[in-house]
């Protein structure tokens, strides 16, 4: 599986600890994110990973700035992007299972990286169970297609 990381300023030092920790998990990463702590904005790092994802680029995305808000504002503004916000495991594997989220956010000024990668891991060994939740994520995309 390929996964795009995409992050702003604030978020390198954890950016790079997450690729560490994919790669070693044998996953092939893809670098969008700023490597520079310069101040750097976390919108066009939300929709270059959107882009990616939507276009097949990579199979789905990590985003990181300092509350993991405001990338994930920005992502969900992609057509097709289903971004979470998520601060600890259960909601990341739950994002996954029923909201079938293809792009994973959190931030750096409220995570460590121990808890991070266990979010990580959590939301890719997770899979989506589609059933009940199907229609619900359908209403959801259905919305994005009356509102664009
Ligand atoms: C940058 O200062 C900060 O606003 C950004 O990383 C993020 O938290 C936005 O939601």
């Amino acid at each position: 599986m390929k996964i795009g990381i995409g992050n702003d300023h604030t978020a390198v030092e954890l950016k790079n600890e997450i690729l560490k920790h994919l790669i070693s998990r044998g996953f092939e990463v893809v670098n969008y994110g700023t490597d520079e702590v310069s101040s750097y904005n976390y919108a066009l790092a939300g929709e270059t990973v959107s882009n990616a994802v939507v276009k097949g680029d990579v199979d789905c995305g990590i985003c990181i700035c300092g509350t993991g808000i405001g990338i994930s504002i920005a992502c969900n503004k992609v057509n097709g992007i289903r971004a979470c916000v998520c601060s600890e495991p259960f909601s990341a594997k739950l994002s996954k299972q029923h909201n079938n989220s293809n792009i994973l956010c959190f931030g750096a000024r409220v995570v460590g990286s121990e808890l991070a990668k266990m979010i990580v891991d959590e939301w890719l060994d997770a899979t989506y169970e589609g059933g009940r939740h199907a229609e619900r994520v359908q209403t959801i995309m259905d919305i994005q297609d009356r509102n664009c």
